[in-house]
């Protein structure tokens, strides 16, 4: 059996899918391709055999009489058991590649993925936190647990062959175990409203020295402005741009310091306090032409003195 399967682990991917970054993406590929062709080969024969017969035994002559055929044992045999090992094949195959899939390893190192509108946060055993990009060391399996702030959300890498929703609530995992560096895609894939396309994030995968590396890393070193525009990068950046360009919310250019700024029944000078209470209670004032419910609250979500980052760095976009 295990001979069986290292063969069929083997072949390459196929050239329609994501490029595979892990051993199960490639049973998995394998899989489908197994699917496709034995679908392809079946409806050859079936679609085939019902035009060459209609073809061939179609009324000739206004004599022709139809043969009276009741059954024909064998090929009634051939035509359900032929079936049924492939079937049986499918579904023992398919239960291999989907328990590799669910079964988490004892040993993995665990990421806690926090989802909600529109971003994806990550936090690591250690501490160290990052938004919109998770960095995990190459050649080891990784358990992610995760859950969401608000609706339901769906966390896919197509690379790594892997999705599972996320639900508020409760705890929902999934695991790989990457062995190609690189940088991989992360989509959302419930519907979650009207930034859902934009619920991106990158997954890096690294040699495990840059690894230990990153995760001793932290913000200290870099200047406020740098750290806001990375909390913009892996938080913010689903709804508001910062070249002009109008999202699920305003636009970040030319806001500082704007003097009478429409808001709903009024208008402001866009100050630090502006800035500060539209991060932190959204819906208190809000800008003309925006709907009211939008944005949630990042009261909580974001530290003292990450709101003061945020803040230095939209004061920086003119
Ligand atoms: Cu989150 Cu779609």
């Amino acid at each position: 059996m295990k001979w069986l399967f290292a063969t069929l682990n083997q072949a390459p991917a196929s050239n329609f899918m994501p490029p595979a970054g892990t051993e199960v993406a490639r049973q998995f590929d394998n899989l489908y391709s197994f699917l496709l062709i034995t679908s392809f080969a079946a409806c050859v024969l079936v679609m085939g055999g019902m035009i060459y017969f209609a073809l061939k035994y179609k009324r000739k002559t206004a004599n022709d009489k139809t043969p009276y055929i009741s059954h024909n044992t064998f090929l009634e045999f051939l035509w359900s058991f032929i079936p049924l090992v492939l079937f049986l094949a499918m579904f023992g195959w398919g239960w291999y590649v989907y328990h590799q899939m669910r079964q988490m390893p004892e040993n993995a190192l665990e990421v806690h993925i926090t989802g909600y509108k529109w971003a994806w946060d990550f936090e690591y055993k250690s501490g160290k936190t990052s938004s919109g990009e998770m960095v995990v060391p190459v050649g080891r399996p990784v358990k992610l647990i995760m859950t969401s702030k608000d609706v339901l959300h769906s966390f896919f890498i197509p690379s790594m062959r892997i999705k599972q929703d996320v639900i508020p609530g409760r705890y929902t995992a999934l695991w790989f175990n990457a062995d190609q560096i690189g940088d991989y895609q992360v989509f959302c894939t419930e519907y979650c409203g009207d930034m859902h396309s934009r619920m991106l994030a990158k997954v890096r995968v690294v040699p495990e020295a840059e690894y230990d590396t990153w995760i001793q890393e932290n913000d200290a070193n870099l200047s406020m402005t740098e750290r806001g525009q990375k909390i913009w990068a892996g938080k913010c950046v689903a709804c508001h741009s910062i070249d002009g360009k109008k999202g699920a919310g305003p636009t970040w250019k030319g806001l500082y310091g704007a003097q009478s700024h429409a808001i709903e029944g009024g208008t402001v000078t866009v100050d630090e306090n502006y800035l500060r209470q539209s991060i932190l209670e959204p819906n208190a004032q809000i800008v003309a032409g925006f709907p009211k419910g939008v944005m949630p609250t990042f009261q909580g979500a974001l530290k003292e003195d990450e709101v003061t980052a945020l803040i230095e760095f939209i004061k920086t976009l003119k």
